[in-house]
């Protein structure tokens, strides 16, 4: 096996901060809502040009354009069902021939489950995996010569405090969540020879529109008497941990599960 590129890995012993280095594209699966949007936002805040990916065309399109908007920096919104591996493919292919440099990638696309046990289906299980973790190692494909050219590219999974904590209701997503934190060590295993960094991130509750449902039918403060810092996290805050995952301050992280829930799985309340 060839020794390792440590130049390409962006190794820096740097102390002025610097969360927009290296300046590549990123591509943001479920980009065009919750924390896919507010992580475009914090990238495309430090000058990193950004592709949202999402289901709806038109609704990645109109993100794309609220970012450039805000920020003043390069965004594109493509439509790419990941569940689809020729989409991701074709999607890929579309991305690359607008921006070219693409160094980043974070995995944010998901749904969640309800129906327990119970209600499951053949389809709701595939369906629910093939979002949430079998769209990641294809993604990490499809970009990987891309990944592999720029130096100190970086890819986020985005796993969740139910990787770690049982929940009866969606056993789906916490099988998916669960395999993320398990890939992301073999995939760094492997993509480390290559100077490429990943790890996940495991948000607690962060309000956002996969959230708002079950705010809207518990008791109001049902979350928050678990959660140390007694308040549901906002999706900028996922955003800037994901921007430093992503970044060269993080040269060293790979392999690791960043978890970022305000004090819940570690609460005994
Ligand atoms: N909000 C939370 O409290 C929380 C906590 C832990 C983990 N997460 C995870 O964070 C990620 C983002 O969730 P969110 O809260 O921003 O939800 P959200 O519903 O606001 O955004 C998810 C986006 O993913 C898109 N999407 C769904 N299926 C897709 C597919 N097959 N292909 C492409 N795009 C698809 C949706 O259209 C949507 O725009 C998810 O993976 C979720 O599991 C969220």
């Amino acid at each position: 096996m060839p020794a390792p590129d440590r130049e390409s890995s962006n190794m820096t012993t740097e102390l002025k901060p610097d969360l927009g280095s290296p300046g590549t594209a990123v591509v943001i699966t479920g980009g065009a809502s919750g924390l896919g949007f507010a992580t475009a936002r914090a990238l495309a805040a430090v000058g990193r040009p950004v592709a949202l990916w999402d289901l709806d065309a038109t609704r990645a399109a109109d993100a794309a354009a609220r970012v450039t908007a805000e920020f003043g920096t390069r965004a594109i919104g493509l439509g790419v069902d990941v569940r689809d591996l020729a989409a991701i493919e074709a999607g890929a292919q579309a991305t690359l021939a607008q921006l070219p440099n693409v160094g980043g990638l974070v995995h944010c696309a998901g749904i969640v489950d309800t129906d327990s046990l119970d209600g499951m289906t053949e389809e709701s299980w595939d369906s629910g995996i093939a979002v949430h973790l079998r769209a990641l190692p294809f993604l990490i494909k499809a970009f990987l010569p891309s990944l592999k050219a720029q130096p100190g590219s970086a890819i986020v999974a985005t796993a969740s405090i139910n990787a770690t904590l049982g929940n009866a209701v969606n056993p789906i997503y916490s099988a998916g969540k669960g395999g993320i934190l398990s890939i992301v060590r073999s995939l760094a295993d492997r993509l480390g020879r290559d100077g490429i960094r990943i790890n996940s991130i495991s948000p607690g509750q962060i309000l956002t529109p996969m959230l708002q449902p079950s705010v809207d039918a518990l008791p109001q403060g049902y979350f928050e008497k678990r959660i140390l810092l007694e308040r549901l996290g906002a999706p900028e805050e996922i955003g800037r941990a994901v921007r430093f995952l992503l970044s060269d301050e993080a040269s060293y992280i790979t392999a690791a599960e960043l978890v970022v829930d305000g004090g819940n799985i570690s609460s005994q309340r």
